[in-house]
């Protein structure tokens, strides 16, 4: 077992990959929601993840006890020890409910400990203002956390040099590739990715292609592992239009205007596979 304790705040799509991927790599684990129900629910979902890494062979039968065993569930965040070294925040991508969050690590953890956010969009630099900008940091996450190699750091405006060397480190650690960059809207791999699925809806709103014939076309003449718009539903279209939202604003550029269609499909309900139709049905 690892010595470093690490606590992670939200135990849902992200939370519980991060809590996976760490106790996977021997570390003390402690995963923090809001009720046992939620955390129970993100145990079976995370015991089924190592089953299919067992039938895979990327894990062994008979660690799946010890991993699992590596997670502590807490119900109640005011039961955290203050001995964590690294807090991973991955609740709802609320700006203010992220902030009221850290406020309170921020008298529950040692002083010397580092917080990170697996925030897609919001601004570090404003996230970790109030509770502890230098040993403050983003650790962007790819979603599935277990499978994806790609870990984006991101250096706030005040973060230090030794906290960006502590994460790189312990993102080599569970086996992962930290890449470092700065905090603007959308990071990187957001700014990139989210206009080029904003521009294949506007395609497909402006009467260009089908839906299929998109999602073909830049995967079979692109190489992409999954079309645009399969890519939108897969994300969620709310969060799609959210981050849009984030560069808009961040930038002031209309390059970055959300397509009138993605804002009437999330007007909708119609989110993507999460609830059962986007641009496809599930
Ligand atoms: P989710 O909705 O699956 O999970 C959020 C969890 O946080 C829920 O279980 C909720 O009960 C819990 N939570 C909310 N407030 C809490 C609090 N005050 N204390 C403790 N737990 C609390 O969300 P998801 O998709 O896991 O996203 C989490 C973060 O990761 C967001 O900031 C999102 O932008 C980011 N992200 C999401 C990716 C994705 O593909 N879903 C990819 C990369 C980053």
């Amino acid at each position: 077992m690892n010595s470093e304790k690490i606590a992670v705040i939200g135990s849902g799509t992200m939370g519980s990959g991060i809590a996976h991927t760490f106790a996977q790599y021997n570390y003390e684990v402690f995963l923090v929601d809001k009720t046992d129900e939620l955390l129970n629910k993100a145990m079976l979902q995370i015991s089924k993840n190592l089953d299919r890494q067992i039938q895979k062979g990327t894990v062994q039968e008979s660690d799946k006890e010890l991993i699992l065993n590596n997670i502590h569930n807490i119900s109640n965040i005011n039961n955290l020890p203050r001995n964590i070294s690294l807090v991973i925040e991955a609740i709802y991508e609320d700006e203010k409910s992220k902030t009221d969050v850290f406020l309170k690590l921020n008298d529950l953890i040692d002083a010397n400990s580092i917080f990170a956010s697996n925030t897609s969009s919001i601004s570090i630099t404003a996230l970790g203002t109030k509770s502890r900008p230098e040993q403050f940091i983003g650790m962007h996450f790819m979603n599935p956390v277990p499978i994806m190699k790609l870990v984006e750091i991101i250096r706030g405006h005040k973060t230090s040099d030794e906290t960006v060397n502590y994460i790189k480190n312990i993102t080599t650690q569970i086996n992962k590739v930290p890449i470092e960059v700065n905090d603007y809207p959308g990071f990187i791999s957001n700014r990139i990715l989210m206009p080029m699925i904003n521009e294949a809806i506007f395609a497909l709103y402006e009467g260009v292609a089908s839906v299929e014939a998109i999602d073909q076309i830049m995967k079979l003449g692109m190489n992409h592992p999954m079309g645009p718009l399969t890519l939108a539903d897969f994300i969620g279209l709310d969060v799609c239009l959210s981050i849009m939202n984030v560069l808009y604003d961040g930038f002031n550029d209309p390059k970055y205007r959300p397509c009138p269609l993605l804002k009437k499909m999330v007007a909708s309900g119609n989110l993507g596979r999460k609830s059962g139709e986007g641009f496809y049905k599930y």
